[in-house]
């Protein structure tokens, strides 16, 4: 097994900010929420945390995440597979600048070598892979997630999670109707914005 110091999840990352300051202030329960200012989408310190668990308990060897924006997500899924010893990451970034900025944050980090970015549209990557994935983390737009989710639940290996972000239905910027789309078990942890875990 390949020997990776164990990263503190705990301990403050080292990253550039995007433009603008994670949104949403005004949700339900935000206060009581962290916000890391990673970016305008960028997730709860305590999302991030309950990425990084999920991926210690579940230990992937492959993982898929689609929408980076200045890596806060990627890095947390990064830090778990540190952790574990094993294991890699996908990410699917459409916006060059974000790719950059998510590459940047994992080297300021020393967690580049487990992480492949990918300047790719989700729904093109996810119409064409063969890949198979043992965890995903969902994270683009609220508009295209529902789908997203039907294309990459063919490709997670059976009894894997599935994470979403954003799935509150009186989300700022929009529903994706989550209970209605998806059939499969999950659970909806009530961060301000909402993170839904499906096992597929
Ligand atoms: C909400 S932000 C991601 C925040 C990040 N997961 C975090 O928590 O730090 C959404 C990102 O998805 C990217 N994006 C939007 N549509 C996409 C698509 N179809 N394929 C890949 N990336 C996309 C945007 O460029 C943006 O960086």
């Amino acid at each position: 097994m390949l020997h990776i110091e164990k990263p503190d999840p705990l301990k403050p990352l080292k990253y550039s900010l995007n433009k603008g300051d994670a949104p949403h202030r005004k949700l339900r329960n935000a206060k009581v929420f962290h916000n890391m200012g990673f970016g305008k989408g960028a997730l709860s310190y305590e999302e991030a945390l309950l990425l990084y668990t999920l991926v210690i308990i579940s230990k992937p060897k492959l993982i898929l995440e689609t929408g980076s924006e200045t890596g806060a997500s990627t890095m947390h899924l990064a830090m778990g597979l540190a952790h574990n010893g094993f294991g890699e990451l996908i990410v699917l970034e459409c916006d060059p600048k974000s790719v950059k900025l998510t590459v940047d944050n994992l080297t300021k980090n020393n967690l580049n070598h487990l992480v492949t970015v990918k300047q790719e549209n989700s729904l093109k990557y996810l119409a064409k892979t063969e890949e198979t994935y043992d965890f995903a983390f969902l994270d683009t737009l609220i508009g295209i997630r529902m789908k997203e989710y039907d294309l990459v639940k063919p490709r997670m290996k059976p009894g894997s999670l599935v994470a979403i972000h954003d799935t509150l239905p009186t989300h700022p910027k929009g529903n994706m109707k989550i209970d209605q789309h998806i059939q499969e078990p999950m659970i909806h942890m009530e961060s301000p914005r909402r993170i839904s875990v499906v096992m597929v």
